[in-house]
């Protein structure tokens, strides 16, 4: 089995690859600057079971500043390490989505461009579409962003592909759209609702919660990852989502039957950047990666919400909050 290396490996996404890499027999290199936009602590603890693995290994290093020298050969790049999240990407926040998901990105194609793996997954995202124009979107459609995250996201997609057809760097990118699941960013509207159910306070729904979210199940999209590393076609993107979206209002209700008891809600405005509707065409990913979503949400919505509890309990252990 080839070596990996896995950037944001301590990320949410990123945690979960490694593991399953680690499980396929690969030797994995876990790349992580641990930036501090939710608590790194989180992130250590997300690669707890990494660690323990005799095949991982961390390395700790900005993808925008430090030298990329220090990234090993590998038969297999994932790029996962981002600055996340659409909704801070505003104002001065904008900055730091250039740096980790423009430069970072331009900084890792130079180094494997020279010493090419056998494929370069790009981890893209749905915010690619932006407002769309039209649902479900397939690949082909034009990309219009909607948020300043999402303009970032798209130019580290073209980075790559451009790396591909210039150098040769056999680069695929998989359009992730909005993945949950165990280890979801604290910032996320299920990460927030859990917890909001878990406290009994009210959960703060921006809009209406009318807005639709085409939710993928964590293991579906690291599923698709591994497939793309074998089958995907270099220059090409793929939709990674579960073809089922769902409005905002109707997953709350799920995880009313979770928790026993509806949600409380408040409403707030509408969040600038956020798109209304999101909803994917997977054929592509069907059809090329033999890429088939399993998990529905509420067995998703299930299995983050006895995580988010186990969290809790082994904090309570602890003695910490
Ligand atoms: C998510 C991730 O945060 C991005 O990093 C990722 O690139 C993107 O998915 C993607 O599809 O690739 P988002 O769709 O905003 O972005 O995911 P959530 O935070 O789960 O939000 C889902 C919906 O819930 C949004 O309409 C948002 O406005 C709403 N929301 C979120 C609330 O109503 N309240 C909250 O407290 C948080």
């Amino acid at each position: 089995m080839g070596a990996c290396v896995v950037t944001g490996a301590a990320g949410f996404l990123g945690s979960h690859l490694t593991e399953r890499l680690l499980a396929a027999g690969h030797e994995v290199v876990g790349v992580d600057a641990f930036t501090p936009f939710y608590d790194p602590r989180r992130k250590r603890r997300n690669l707890e079971a990494a660690l323990a693995h005799p095949r991982f290994r961390l390395l700790e290093l900005d993808l925008g500043a430090d030298d990329p020298a220090r990234l090993p050969d590998a038969e297999l790049v994932f790029h996962f390490a981002a600055q996340a999240g659409v909704r801070p990407s505003w104002g001065d926040g904008f900055a730091e989505y250039a740096r980790h998901n423009v430069l970072a990105t331009q900084r890792l194609l130079e180094r494997y461009a020279a010493r090419p793996p056998r494929r370069f997954v790009y981890a893209s995202s749905s915010s690619v579409y932006g407002d769309a124009e039209r649902l479900p979107t397939r690949e082909s459609d034009l990309p219009r962003p909607y948020s300043p995250y999402g303009v970032t996201k798209l130019a580290g997609e073209h980075l790559c592909l451009l790396y591909q057809r210039n150098r040769g760097l056999p680069a695929t990118a998989l359009r992730f759209f909005t993945v949950y699941g165990p280890r979801q960013r604290p910032d996320m509207a299920f990460h927030r609702l859990l917890e909001a159910a878990l406290d009994g306070r009210p959960f703060e729904v921006y809009g209406d919660g009318r807005q639709s979210r085409d939710f993928t199940y964590v293991a579906d999209a690291v599923e698709a990852t591994l497939a793309a590393a074998e089958r995907g076609r270099p220059g090409t993107v793929y939709n990674v989502a579960s073809g089922q979206p769902v409005p905002l209002l109707e997953a709350v209700a799920a995880v009313g039957r979770l928790a026993g008891a509806a949600p409380r809600l408040t409403f707030a405005a509408p969040a600038a950047g956020d798109a209304p509707h999101t909803a994917a065409d997977i054929a592509r990913a069907r059809a090329e990666l033999g890429y088939a979503p399993h998990t529905p949400l509420a067995e998703g919505l299930a299995a983050q919400w006895a995580w988010q509890r186990s969290q809790r309990a082994a904090a309570a252990v602890k003695g910490v909050a």
